[in-house]
């Protein structure tokens, strides 16, 4: 009996014994994996400077997160240049911007200025623990290491703004079935969408924007049930959407497909997306009407399909009221421009202070161009319909802020056929 436990007690020793020969052999490679990546990097500012084998926990070493083995499991370092994304500077829509791991990137966090260049290293390939990659706004160059590809752990690849070159076509998305950050936003990546993304059903952030990507819009993005945000602006995409696009879209919060070639309707299927807040389409060639089940999204805040070549009449069951940019301008519409009854208006007598500061800009005669009126830093809620065809009176509009925040309010009607200085009646004038 006795024989037999000092036995076990042996075996158990030995067994740690290896396991601890092991463990130190894992993080040993850990630390030479990493020393062999920061010899690909250019760190003009110094940002590297704990990663050194004078200081071998490597899991204190800046931008690096270890799990409970010492692997490195998150390699997080965001730069501070942005010469090539203009999605952390103001923009129209910068506070609805969706970038990063979460869905809106905090960028005020980010040192402007300082930030890392050079290759990734293939060596990237070996740290299968990684389950987040996110480099954004340096000034990686070059292709993606293949053995990025195969990291089956993988959840977040966010390289926005860096100046990487890839053919995307070529990628295989197929061991990627945990990725739900996919973003490589201003980049030089060419090449179509490869059908291998459908893999990635996890997928919850998908940005794009800003690179030379042409050909379709595959139709399996419809179908990722986890979607929050889509961003494929400014980029070379042809062809259209089909009507049952959007197949299961209850999460999608945010799409943006502005600055493109799409061409054909503007699908119905996005009047499922119950959660749209964001609907960006300008600057395409997409025709025919806007599709009337847009009168479900109540909580959309922002529809701007300018620039396209829309026509037919505006639905005055559109919930305009609540949102803080709708933007038709530069279409083909006619007809009216209704008081807009619905849905907005509904919600009145449940808060206190509903009504935001009414102040119409009326630049009737005077506005050209789509710029805001005000200054780019104030928000605003902007309600342009110019250039069109639109005829008859000019509706007065009341507004309610979702806040219930003061605001200033721009309603831009130039360039249609509008009866001048005629004020239709404001139905809702009482309920204000
Ligand atoms: C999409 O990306 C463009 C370019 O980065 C940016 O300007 C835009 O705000 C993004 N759209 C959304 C909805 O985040
Ligand atoms: C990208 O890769 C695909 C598939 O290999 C190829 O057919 C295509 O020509 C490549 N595109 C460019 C611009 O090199
Ligand atoms: C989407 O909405 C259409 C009607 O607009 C409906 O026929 C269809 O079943 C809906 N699809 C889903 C998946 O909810
Ligand atoms: C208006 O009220 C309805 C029902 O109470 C609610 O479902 C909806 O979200 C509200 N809309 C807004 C814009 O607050
Ligand atoms: C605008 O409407 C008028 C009739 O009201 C029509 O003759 C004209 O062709 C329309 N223009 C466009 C660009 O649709």
């Amino acid at each position: 009996m006795v024989g037999v436990s000092a036995m076990g007690v042996v075996v158990l020793i030995l067994l740690s014994l290896c396991c601890l020969i092991s463990g130190k052999a894992a993080e040993f490679s850990e630390i030479s994996q990493l020393l062999e990546l920061k010899n690909a990097i250019v760190d003009h500012h110094n940002m590297l400077s704990t990663w050194k084998s004078s200081n071998p926990n490597h899991c204190s070493w800046f931008g690096i997160t270890c799990n409970s083995h010492g692997m490195v499991s998150e390699l997080r370092i965001p730069g501070g240049n942005f010469v090539h994304s203009g999605s952390c500077l103001s923009s129209k829509y910068s506070d609805l911007a969706l970038h990063g791991s979460e869905i809106v990137r905090d960028c005020s966090s980010l040192k402007k200025g300082r930030f890392l260049g050079g290759k990734l290293s293939n060596v990237i390939g070996k740290f299968s623990e990684l389950r987040v990659l996110s480099f954004p706004f340096n000034e990686f160059r070059g292709e993606l290491p293949n053995g990025v590809w195969g990291l089956t752990k993988l959840e977040v690849i966010d390289i926005e703004g860096n100046s990487i070159t890839a053919n995307l076509s070529t990628i295989n998305f197929n061991n990627l079935k945990n990725l739900q950050v996919f973003n490589l936003g201003f980049n030089k990546l060419f090449g179509e969408i490869p059908n291998s993304l459908s893999e990635c059903e996890a997928l919850s952030l998908l940005n794009l924007a800003g690179n030379q990507i042409e050909g379709y819009v595959p139709d399996f993005l419809g179908n990722f049930v986890k979607l929050k945000g889509i961003n494929l602006s400014s980029n070379q995409f042809i062809g259209s959407l089909p009507d049952e696009f959007w197949n299961n879209c209850h999460v999608l919060e945010h799409v943006d497909f502005s600055s493109n070639f799409l061409t054909g309707k503007i699908p119905k299927s996005f009047g499922n997306c119950s959660n749209l807040r964001t609907m960006l389409l300008f600057s395409n060639g997409f025709s025919g009407v806007l599709p009337f089940e847009l009168t479900n999204l109540q909580m959309l805040e922002v529809l701007d399909v300018s620039r396209n070549r829309i026509s037919g009449i505006l639905d005055e069951k559109l919930p305009v009221r609540c949102m803080r940019v709708f933007d038709v301008s530069r279409n083909l519409m006619f007809g009216s421009i209704p008081d807009f009854i619905n849905p907005c208006h509904l919600n009145i007598s449940r808060h206190s202070d509903p009504v935001a500061k009414y102040l119409s800009h009326l630049t009737y005669k005077t506005r050209v161009e789509t710029r805001l009126p005000f200054s780019r830093f104030t928000p605003a809620m902007i309600h342009d319909f110019s250039d069109n065809n639109f005829t008859g009176p000019i509706p007065l509009l009341p507004m309610i802020s979702r806040t219930g925040k003061k605001i200033d309010y721009a309603f831009l009607a130039g360039g249609n056929k509008l009866s001048s200085g005629l004020f239709r009646e404001n139905p809702f004038k009482k309920l204000s």
